[in-house]
């Protein structure tokens, strides 16, 4: 099997109890711990929340990533609805820089499309070091405010 490079194919798949295990392992790099959550804790968090929905992030057949949205529309009764929150995003230190979250992304996108009653696509980074603002700039992000935590808010209309 050759190995991966920024023109494997990437993919969003579901967690299983065969691959679980790898993505657990996925890290970002220490001096980025503070942007997001590890991913056994998201899984876990996820596990508790109806609107969440998540899936590792592959190149070609290697896990590289993984993340998570919040997505009203799986409430049995959803409270609010027409937008979708890009919960949690991380691609792990060895594969960063590889073009996969871009990718990831765009796949993210095309999936917020086909969610019913959905016009945007939202997301938040720490205004800290390091922060993915810039990532999501690019993507078309657009700014829209700071929260009490200070978080950077901002959304892409699909
Ligand atoms: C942010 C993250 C998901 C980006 O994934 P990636 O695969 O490394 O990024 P890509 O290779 O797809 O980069 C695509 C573009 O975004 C830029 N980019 C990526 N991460 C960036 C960052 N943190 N700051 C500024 N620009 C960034 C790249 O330079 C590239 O730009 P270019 O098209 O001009 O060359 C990844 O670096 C990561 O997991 N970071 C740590 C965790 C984190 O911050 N998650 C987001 C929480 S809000």
């Amino acid at each position: 099997m050759s190995p991966i490079a920024s023109e494997s194919t990437v993919t969003l798949r579901e967690i299983t109890p065969a691959n679980s295990e790898a993505i657990f392992k996925l890290s970002v790099a220490d001096s980025q711990k503070h942007l997001v959550a590890s991913n056994e804790r998201s899984i876990a968090q996820a596990h508790f929340e109806e609107a969440a929905w998540f899936r590792a992030i592959y190149a070609d057949d290697e896990p590289v990533g993984f993340l998570m949205l919040h997505d009203e529309s799986l409430r049995a009764e959803p409270r609010e609805e027409g937008y979708l929150v890009l919960w949690r995003m991380m691609i792990d230190e060895r594969f960063q820089g590889m073009r996969f979250g871009w990718e990831a992304m765009l796949l993210v996108i095309a999936h917020a499309r086909t969610r019913p009653t959905v016009t945007r696509l939202q997301t938040s980074w720490a205004q800290e070091d390091g922060n993915a603002g810039d990532f999501y700039r690019k993507l078309g992000f657009v700014p829209t405010h700071v929260d009490d935590d200070g978080e950077q808010w901002a959304a892409l209309e699909l």
